[in-house]
Protein backbone atom coordinates (compact mmCIF):
# COMPACT_ATOMS: atom_id res chain seq x y z
CA UNK A 1 0.00 0.00 0.00
CA UNK A 2 1.42 3.35 -0.92
CA UNK A 3 0.22 6.37 1.48
CA UNK A 4 0.43 9.56 1.15
CA UNK A 5 0.63 12.79 3.22
CA UNK A 6 1.03 15.30 0.29
CA UNK A 7 0.02 15.93 -3.32
CA UNK A 8 0.64 13.47 -5.80
CA UNK A 9 0.62 16.31 -8.13
CA UNK A 10 2.09 18.99 -6.67
CA UNK A 11 4.00 18.38 -3.15
CA UNK A 12 1.57 20.50 -0.82
CA UNK A 13 0.54 19.03 2.17
CA UNK A 14 -3.13 17.18 1.73
CA UNK A 15 -5.31 15.51 4.50
CA UNK A 16 -8.51 13.54 3.61
CA UNK A 17 -12.16 15.28 4.17
CA UNK A 18 -13.99 12.15 4.68
CA UNK A 19 -13.42 8.01 4.45
CA UNK A 20 -15.47 5.56 3.44
CA UNK A 21 -13.92 2.97 5.63
CA UNK A 22 -12.01 -0.43 4.79
CA UNK A 23 -11.91 -1.52 1.26
CA UNK A 24 -11.08 -4.39 -0.65
CA UNK A 25 -9.64 -4.40 -4.24
CA UNK A 26 -12.71 -3.26 -6.14
CA UNK A 27 -12.23 -5.84 -8.98
CA UNK A 28 -10.55 -8.27 -6.39
CA UNK A 29 -13.30 -10.94 -7.13
CA UNK A 30 -13.03 -13.86 -4.67
CA UNK A 31 -13.40 -17.38 -3.48
CA UNK A 32 -14.87 -18.12 -0.59
CA UNK A 33 -11.19 -20.01 0.40
CA UNK A 34 -9.81 -16.63 -0.15
CA UNK A 35 -11.59 -14.50 2.30
CA UNK A 36 -9.31 -15.23 4.78
CA UNK A 37 -6.62 -13.61 2.86
CA UNK A 38 -8.26 -10.87 1.28
CA UNK A 39 -6.91 -7.29 1.39
CA UNK A 40 -8.15 -4.18 2.81
CA UNK A 41 -6.76 -0.67 2.81
CA UNK A 42 -8.47 2.85 3.95
CA UNK A 43 -10.49 4.60 1.37
CA UNK A 44 -10.19 8.36 1.97
CA UNK A 45 -10.40 11.15 -0.20
CA UNK A 46 -8.50 14.63 -0.40
CA UNK A 47 -9.22 17.48 -2.38
CA UNK A 48 -5.48 19.35 -2.83
CA UNK A 49 -6.35 23.08 -2.88
CA UNK A 50 -3.09 24.12 -4.21
CA UNK A 51 -3.33 22.73 -7.09
CA UNK A 52 -7.10 21.76 -7.17
CA UNK A 53 -6.46 17.86 -7.79
CA UNK A 54 -8.97 15.29 -6.45
CA UNK A 55 -6.90 12.15 -4.95
CA UNK A 56 -7.32 9.15 -2.71
CA UNK A 57 -4.97 9.15 0.10
CA UNK A 58 -4.12 5.42 0.24
CA UNK A 59 -3.94 2.87 -3.18
CA UNK A 60 -3.00 -0.17 -2.99
CA UNK A 61 0.23 -1.45 -5.04
CA UNK A 62 -0.48 -1.34 -8.64
CA UNK A 63 0.40 -5.13 -8.98
CA UNK A 64 -2.77 -5.80 -6.78
CA UNK A 65 -4.86 -4.52 -8.89
CA UNK A 66 -3.64 -4.94 -12.42
CA UNK A 67 -2.24 -8.62 -12.95
CA UNK A 68 -2.92 -11.44 -14.76
CA UNK A 69 -6.59 -12.15 -13.23
CA UNK A 70 -7.55 -9.08 -14.22
CA UNK A 71 -11.80 -9.04 -14.33
CA UNK A 72 -12.52 -5.78 -16.16
CA UNK A 73 -13.09 -6.67 -19.72
CA UNK A 74 -13.64 -3.21 -21.29
CA UNK A 75 -15.90 -4.97 -24.49
CA UNK A 76 -18.67 -6.11 -22.39
CA UNK A 77 -20.95 -3.44 -23.18
CA UNK A 78 -22.29 -2.63 -26.74
CA UNK A 79 -22.95 1.16 -25.88
CA UNK A 80 -18.93 1.00 -24.93
CA UNK A 81 -17.91 -0.76 -28.06
CA UNK A 82 -19.96 2.09 -30.08
CA UNK A 83 -18.29 4.82 -27.87
CA UNK A 84 -14.30 3.75 -28.81
CA UNK A 85 -15.42 3.54 -32.60
CA UNK A 86 -16.48 7.32 -32.11
CA UNK A 87 -13.31 8.08 -29.90
CA UNK A 88 -10.68 6.44 -32.57
CA UNK A 89 -13.33 8.16 -35.62
CA UNK A 90 -12.39 11.19 -34.44
CA UNK A 91 -8.64 11.21 -33.53
CA UNK A 92 -8.41 9.50 -37.12
CA UNK A 93 -10.27 12.82 -38.75
CA UNK A 94 -9.50 15.52 -36.38
CA UNK A 95 -5.46 14.32 -35.59
CA UNK A 96 -4.71 11.61 -38.03
CA UNK A 97 -5.78 12.56 -41.38
CA UNK A 98 -3.31 13.67 -43.96
CA UNK A 99 -0.61 12.42 -41.92
CA UNK A 100 2.09 9.85 -43.36
CA UNK A 101 2.34 6.65 -41.99
CA UNK A 102 1.16 7.64 -38.10
CA UNK A 103 1.71 5.90 -35.04
CA UNK A 104 -0.92 5.70 -32.20
CA UNK A 105 -0.39 4.52 -29.02
CA UNK A 106 -2.94 3.79 -26.26
CA UNK A 107 -2.31 3.59 -22.42
CA UNK A 108 -3.70 1.08 -20.81
CA UNK A 109 -5.57 -0.81 -24.35
CA UNK A 110 -7.00 -3.44 -22.32
CA UNK A 111 -8.62 -5.94 -24.79
CA UNK A 112 -8.11 -3.65 -27.68
CA UNK A 113 -11.49 -1.75 -27.68
CA UNK A 114 -10.05 0.99 -29.51
CA UNK A 115 -7.14 -0.12 -31.21
CA UNK A 116 -9.34 -2.63 -33.24
CA UNK A 117 -10.27 0.30 -35.39
CA UNK A 118 -6.50 1.54 -36.41
CA UNK A 119 -5.40 -2.03 -36.42
CA UNK A 120 -7.81 -2.62 -38.80
CA UNK A 121 -6.63 0.39 -40.95
CA UNK A 122 -3.37 -0.49 -40.83
CA UNK A 123 -2.44 1.91 -39.06
CA UNK A 124 0.81 1.69 -36.58
CA UNK A 125 -0.15 1.31 -32.96
CA UNK A 126 1.16 -0.13 -30.00
CA UNK A 127 -1.36 -1.07 -26.77
CA UNK A 128 0.60 -0.85 -23.12
CA UNK A 129 -1.40 -3.23 -20.76
CA UNK A 130 0.05 -4.40 -18.10
CA UNK A 131 -2.85 -6.85 -17.23
CA UNK A 132 -1.78 -9.90 -19.26
CA UNK A 133 -5.40 -11.24 -19.48
CA UNK A 134 -6.75 -8.89 -21.21
CA UNK A 135 -3.43 -7.74 -23.30
CA UNK A 136 -3.59 -11.84 -24.31
CA UNK A 137 -6.97 -11.33 -25.83
CA UNK A 138 -5.96 -7.71 -27.78
CA UNK A 139 -2.90 -9.68 -29.35
CA UNK A 140 -5.35 -12.86 -30.15
CA UNK A 141 -6.49 -9.93 -32.25
CA UNK A 142 -3.50 -8.99 -34.00
CA UNK A 143 -3.36 -6.26 -32.03
CA UNK A 144 0.12 -4.85 -31.15
CA UNK A 145 0.24 -4.85 -27.15
CA UNK A 146 3.07 -4.65 -24.48
CA UNK A 147 2.13 -5.65 -21.14
CA UNK A 148 4.38 -2.75 -19.12
CA UNK A 149 3.64 0.12 -16.92
CA UNK A 150 4.17 3.29 -18.98
CA UNK A 151 6.67 5.82 -17.59
CA UNK A 152 9.41 8.06 -18.96
CA UNK A 153 11.61 4.40 -19.04
CA UNK A 154 9.34 2.92 -21.24
CA UNK A 155 8.51 6.05 -23.64
CA UNK A 156 12.51 5.98 -24.33
CA UNK A 157 12.45 2.70 -25.39
CA UNK A 158 9.42 2.96 -27.82
CA UNK A 159 11.00 6.09 -29.68
CA UNK A 160 14.00 4.38 -30.44
CA UNK A 161 12.49 1.28 -31.79
CA UNK A 162 8.82 3.02 -33.04
CA UNK A 163 9.65 6.33 -33.29
CA UNK A 164 7.72 9.26 -31.73
CA UNK A 165 3.38 9.29 -31.80
CA UNK A 166 1.09 11.10 -33.42
CA UNK A 167 -1.32 10.86 -30.93
CA UNK A 168 -1.02 8.79 -27.52
CA UNK A 169 -4.37 7.72 -26.28
CA UNK A 170 -5.86 6.77 -23.07
CA UNK A 171 -8.88 5.93 -21.84
CA UNK A 172 -10.45 5.43 -18.01
CA UNK A 173 -6.57 4.73 -17.35
CA UNK A 174 -4.63 7.83 -16.92
CA UNK A 175 -6.51 8.61 -13.54
CA UNK A 176 -5.45 4.93 -12.28
CA UNK A 177 -1.65 5.90 -12.24
CA UNK A 178 -0.42 7.43 -9.24
CA UNK A 179 3.23 9.06 -10.74
CA UNK A 180 0.89 11.53 -12.59
CA UNK A 181 3.89 13.52 -13.33
CA UNK A 182 6.08 10.41 -14.12
CA UNK A 183 3.45 9.58 -17.37
CA UNK A 184 2.90 13.22 -17.92
CA UNK A 185 6.94 13.33 -18.66
CA UNK A 186 6.78 10.16 -20.45
CA UNK A 187 3.79 11.30 -22.86
CA UNK A 188 6.10 14.54 -23.54
CA UNK A 189 8.68 12.11 -24.59
CA UNK A 190 7.10 10.38 -26.79
CA UNK A 191 4.80 12.90 -28.61
CA UNK A 192 5.57 14.50 -31.83
CA UNK A 193 6.19 17.99 -31.79
CA UNK A 194 2.70 18.33 -33.83
CA UNK A 195 1.34 15.18 -31.94
CA UNK A 196 -1.75 14.86 -28.88
CA UNK A 197 -2.03 13.42 -26.55
CA UNK A 198 -5.78 12.87 -25.78
CA UNK A 199 -7.43 10.79 -22.69
CA UNK A 200 -10.61 10.71 -20.84
CA UNK A 201 -11.73 9.63 -17.55
CA UNK A 202 -14.65 10.10 -14.91
CA UNK A 203 -15.44 13.57 -13.85
CA UNK A 204 -15.28 14.92 -11.08
CA UNK A 205 -17.71 17.99 -12.07
CA UNK A 206 -20.20 14.53 -12.63
CA UNK A 207 -19.44 13.27 -9.26
CA UNK A 208 -20.20 16.22 -7.23
CA UNK A 209 -23.09 17.02 -8.63
CA UNK A 210 -24.70 13.40 -8.90
CA UNK A 211 -23.19 12.14 -5.76
CA UNK A 212 -22.11 9.70 -7.34
CA UNK A 213 -19.11 7.98 -4.84
CA UNK A 214 -19.02 4.90 -6.21
CA UNK A 215 -16.54 6.76 -8.51
CA UNK A 216 -14.13 6.09 -5.65
CA UNK A 217 -12.41 3.12 -5.68
CA UNK A 218 -8.71 1.95 -5.54
CA UNK A 219 -8.02 2.00 -9.20
CA UNK A 220 -8.96 5.47 -9.03
CA UNK A 221 -6.42 7.54 -7.36
CA UNK A 222 -7.36 10.77 -9.41
CA UNK A 223 -11.06 11.90 -10.03
CA UNK A 224 -9.62 15.08 -12.45
CA UNK A 225 -11.29 18.28 -13.17
CA UNK A 226 -10.66 20.23 -16.35
CA UNK A 227 -8.70 22.96 -13.65
CA UNK A 228 -6.45 20.26 -12.32
CA UNK A 229 -5.75 18.35 -15.44
CA UNK A 230 -4.32 21.66 -16.88
CA UNK A 231 -2.16 22.50 -14.46
CA UNK A 232 -0.90 19.44 -13.90
CA UNK A 233 0.24 19.00 -17.55
CA UNK A 234 0.89 22.59 -17.85
CA UNK A 235 3.98 21.43 -15.53
CA UNK A 236 5.12 18.91 -18.40
CA UNK A 237 5.18 21.68 -21.18
CA UNK A 238 1.71 20.25 -22.24
CA UNK A 239 -1.33 22.85 -23.07
CA UNK A 240 -4.75 21.99 -22.54
CA UNK A 241 -6.08 23.24 -25.76
CA UNK A 242 -9.98 21.00 -25.79
CA UNK A 243 -12.60 19.83 -23.77
CA UNK A 244 -15.35 17.31 -24.65
CA UNK A 245 -17.58 16.31 -21.76
CA UNK A 246 -18.80 12.53 -22.42
CA UNK A 247 -21.33 10.43 -20.95
CA UNK A 248 -19.64 7.07 -20.00
CA UNK A 249 -19.06 6.44 -16.66
CA UNK A 250 -21.61 8.04 -15.40
CA UNK A 251 -20.46 11.42 -16.77
CA UNK A 252 -16.31 11.71 -17.94
CA UNK A 253 -14.27 14.35 -19.62
CA UNK A 254 -12.56 13.82 -23.12
CA UNK A 255 -9.29 16.13 -22.44
CA UNK A 256 -6.75 16.73 -25.81
CA UNK A 257 -3.14 18.04 -25.01
CA UNK A 258 -0.66 19.32 -27.02
CA UNK A 259 2.74 20.67 -26.92
CA UNK A 260 2.30 24.34 -24.84
CA UNK A 261 2.22 26.60 -27.89
CA UNK A 262 1.76 24.15 -30.76
CA UNK A 263 -2.17 24.91 -31.20
CA UNK A 264 -4.65 26.96 -30.71
CA UNK A 265 -6.67 26.74 -27.08
CA UNK A 266 -10.32 25.94 -27.98
CA UNK A 267 -13.15 28.10 -26.06
CA UNK A 268 -14.24 25.00 -24.71
CA UNK A 269 -11.40 25.36 -21.72
CA UNK A 270 -12.37 28.74 -20.72
CA UNK A 271 -15.81 27.75 -20.62
CA UNK A 272 -15.47 24.91 -18.35
CA UNK A 273 -13.00 26.07 -15.99
CA UNK A 274 -15.59 28.86 -15.35
CA UNK A 275 -17.97 26.43 -15.12
CA UNK A 276 -16.35 24.50 -12.55
CA UNK A 277 -15.55 27.82 -10.78
CA UNK A 278 -19.02 28.32 -10.56
CA UNK A 279 -19.70 25.25 -9.59
CA UNK A 280 -17.00 25.23 -6.64
CA UNK A 281 -14.74 22.62 -7.82
CA UNK A 282 -11.82 24.69 -6.15
CA UNK A 283 -13.58 25.38 -2.62
CA UNK A 284 -12.98 22.93 0.51
CA UNK A 285 -16.74 23.46 1.48
CA UNK A 286 -17.82 21.43 -1.51
CA UNK A 287 -16.18 18.32 -0.57
CA UNK A 288 -17.86 18.43 2.75
CA UNK A 289 -21.06 18.92 1.58
CA UNK A 290 -20.40 16.00 -0.71
CA UNK A 291 -20.03 14.31 2.25
CA UNK A 292 -22.92 14.89 3.66
CA UNK A 293 -24.43 14.00 0.67
CA UNK A 294 -22.80 10.43 0.70
CA UNK A 295 -23.94 10.26 3.83
CA UNK A 296 -27.46 11.29 2.91
CA UNK A 297 -27.23 8.81 0.34
CA UNK A 298 -26.27 5.79 2.39
CA UNK A 299 -28.87 6.20 5.32
CA UNK A 300 -31.40 6.61 2.25
CA UNK A 301 -30.36 3.06 -0.09
CA UNK A 302 -29.72 0.70 3.36
CA UNK A 303 -33.60 2.29 4.62
CA UNK A 304 -34.71 1.41 1.39
CA UNK A 305 -33.18 -1.83 1.06
CA UNK A 306 -34.77 -2.95 4.50
CA UNK A 307 -38.32 -1.98 4.08
CA UNK A 308 -38.82 -2.58 0.62
CA UNK A 309 -43.07 -3.25 0.17
CA UNK A 310 -43.48 -6.33 0.23
CA UNK A 311 -42.52 -9.53 2.58
CA UNK A 312 -39.62 -11.83 1.57
CA UNK A 313 -39.29 -9.68 -1.99
CA UNK A 314 -36.36 -11.16 -4.04
CA UNK A 315 -33.44 -8.24 -4.37
CA UNK A 316 -30.94 -9.18 -6.96
CA UNK A 317 -27.77 -6.88 -7.78
CA UNK A 318 -27.21 -5.99 -11.83
CA UNK A 319 -23.29 -5.68 -12.43
CA UNK A 320 -20.77 -6.42 -10.71
CA UNK A 321 -18.90 -2.91 -11.30
CA UNK A 322 -15.60 -2.28 -9.57
CA UNK A 323 -18.25 0.88 -8.41
CA UNK A 324 -20.40 -1.63 -6.90
CA UNK A 325 -17.51 -2.31 -4.06
CA UNK A 326 -17.29 1.19 -2.80
CA UNK A 327 -21.25 1.25 -2.60
CA UNK A 328 -21.65 -2.49 -1.10
CA UNK A 329 -18.62 -1.71 1.31
CA UNK A 330 -19.22 1.87 1.93
CA UNK A 331 -22.93 1.02 3.16
CA UNK A 332 -22.94 -2.21 4.35
CA UNK A 333 -25.08 -4.36 2.18
CA UNK A 334 -24.88 -7.91 2.60
CA UNK A 335 -25.83 -11.33 1.49
CA UNK A 336 -28.62 -10.70 3.19
CA UNK A 337 -29.59 -7.94 1.35
CA UNK A 338 -29.13 -8.59 -2.08
CA UNK A 339 -29.27 -12.17 -2.83
CA UNK A 340 -26.65 -12.31 -5.45
CA UNK A 341 -25.24 -10.24 -8.72
CA UNK A 342 -25.87 -10.88 -11.92
CA UNK A 343 -23.07 -10.20 -14.32
CA UNK A 344 -22.20 -10.96 -18.04
CA UNK A 345 -18.54 -11.37 -17.43
CA UNK A 346 -17.05 -15.41 -16.72
CA UNK A 347 -14.39 -14.24 -14.87
CA UNK A 348 -16.60 -12.53 -12.09
CA UNK A 349 -19.12 -15.18 -12.54
CA UNK A 350 -19.20 -17.76 -9.44
CA UNK A 351 -16.84 -15.41 -7.38
CA UNK A 352 -18.13 -13.69 -4.85
CA UNK A 353 -17.82 -10.10 -4.78
CA UNK A 354 -15.03 -8.31 -3.03
CA UNK A 355 -15.40 -7.30 0.71
CA UNK A 356 -19.36 -8.02 0.54
CA UNK A 357 -18.90 -11.49 -0.60
CA UNK A 358 -22.47 -11.46 -2.47
CA UNK A 359 -22.30 -14.36 -4.86
CA UNK A 360 -21.63 -13.13 -8.56
CA UNK A 361 -24.09 -14.86 -10.86
CA UNK A 362 -24.41 -15.28 -14.74
CA UNK A 363 -27.10 -13.07 -17.09
CA UNK A 364 -28.78 -16.24 -17.22
CA UNK A 365 -29.95 -16.73 -13.59
CA UNK A 366 -31.45 -12.76 -13.70
CA UNK A 367 -33.40 -13.74 -16.97
CA UNK A 368 -34.27 -17.97 -15.41
CA UNK A 369 -36.45 -15.90 -12.52
CA UNK A 370 -36.87 -12.56 -12.28
CA UNK A 371 -36.42 -10.94 -8.70
CA UNK A 372 -39.10 -8.10 -7.42
CA UNK A 373 -36.12 -5.85 -7.42
CA UNK A 374 -32.78 -4.93 -9.34
CA UNK A 375 -30.17 -3.15 -7.58
CA UNK A 376 -29.03 -1.16 -10.77
CA UNK A 377 -24.51 -1.05 -9.65
CA UNK A 378 -23.94 -0.92 -13.61
CA UNK A 379 -25.89 2.45 -13.44
CA UNK A 380 -23.70 3.73 -15.65
CA UNK A 381 -25.21 2.03 -18.81
CA UNK A 382 -28.77 2.53 -17.22
CA UNK A 383 -29.85 3.74 -20.87
CA UNK A 384 -28.59 0.36 -22.69
CA UNK A 385 -29.88 -2.03 -19.79
CA UNK A 386 -33.43 -0.49 -19.69
CA UNK A 387 -33.78 -0.97 -23.23
CA UNK A 388 -32.85 -4.31 -23.14
CA UNK A 389 -34.47 -5.98 -19.58
CA UNK A 390 -38.20 -4.21 -21.01
CA UNK A 391 -39.30 -8.56 -20.70
CA UNK A 392 -38.21 -7.78 -16.74
CA UNK A 393 -40.18 -4.79 -15.77
CA UNK A 394 -43.15 -6.10 -17.76
CA UNK A 395 -42.96 -9.24 -15.23
CA UNK A 396 -43.64 -6.95 -12.75
CA UNK A 397 -39.57 -6.00 -11.63
CA UNK A 398 -38.59 -3.13 -10.43
CA UNK A 399 -35.15 -1.29 -10.49
CA UNK A 400 -33.47 0.46 -6.88
CA UNK A 401 -31.34 3.22 -8.21
CA UNK A 402 -28.80 5.71 -6.46
CA UNK A 403 -27.59 8.03 -8.32
CA UNK A 404 -28.07 10.58 -8.41
CA UNK A 405 -30.67 9.61 -5.81
CA UNK A 406 -32.12 7.02 -4.51
CA UNK A 407 -35.28 5.85 -5.52
CA UNK A 408 -37.15 2.91 -7.00
CA UNK A 409 -38.52 2.63 -10.74
CA UNK A 410 -40.08 0.78 -13.09
P1 LIG B 1 -18.44 -0.89 -15.87
O1 LIG B 1 -19.56 -0.12 -16.38
O2 LIG B 1 -17.22 -0.86 -16.67
O3 LIG B 1 -18.19 -0.38 -14.42
P2 LIG B 1 -16.89 -0.28 -13.53
O4 LIG B 1 -15.97 0.64 -14.24
O5 LIG B 1 -17.44 0.28 -12.26
O6 LIG B 1 -16.35 -1.68 -13.36
O7 LIG B 1 -18.80 -2.42 -15.62
C1 LIG B 1 -19.96 -2.95 -16.07
C2 LIG B 1 -20.13 -4.33 -15.44
O8 LIG B 1 -21.49 -4.69 -15.58
C3 LIG B 1 -19.33 -5.41 -16.12
O9 LIG B 1 -18.89 -6.35 -15.15
C4 LIG B 1 -20.32 -6.06 -17.07
C5 LIG B 1 -21.61 -5.85 -16.36
N1 LIG B 1 -22.76 -5.69 -17.24
C6 LIG B 1 -23.74 -6.67 -17.25
O10 LIG B 1 -23.64 -7.66 -16.51
N2 LIG B 1 -24.79 -6.51 -18.09
C7 LIG B 1 -24.92 -5.42 -18.91
O11 LIG B 1 -25.89 -5.32 -19.65
C8 LIG B 1 -23.90 -4.42 -18.89
C9 LIG B 1 -23.99 -3.20 -19.76
C10 LIG B 1 -22.83 -4.58 -18.02
ZN1 LIG C 1 -1.70 19.45 -5.50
Amino acid sequence: MVAVSRCRVCDAPIDAFMSFGRMPIANGFLTANEIPNEYFFELAPAFCGACGMFQIMEQPEPEKMFHEQYAFFSSTSRHMQAHFEGFANAVLGRVLAGRADPFVVELGSNDGIMLRHFQRRGIRHLGIEPSINVADVARGHGINTISEFFGRKLADDIVAEHGHADAILAANVMCHIPDLPGVAAGVQRLLKPDGVFIFEDPYLGDMIAKTSYDQIYDEHVFIFSVNSVARAFAMHGLELIDVMPQTTHGGSMRYMLAPKGSRAVSAAVGDALAKERAQGLDQGGTYLRFKQNCEASRGLLMRTLEKLPGKGKRVVGYGATSKSTTVTNYCGITPDHVEFISDTTPIKQGKLSPGAHIPVRPYTEFTRQYPDYALLFAWNHATEIREKESAFIAAGGQWIVYVPEVKIVS
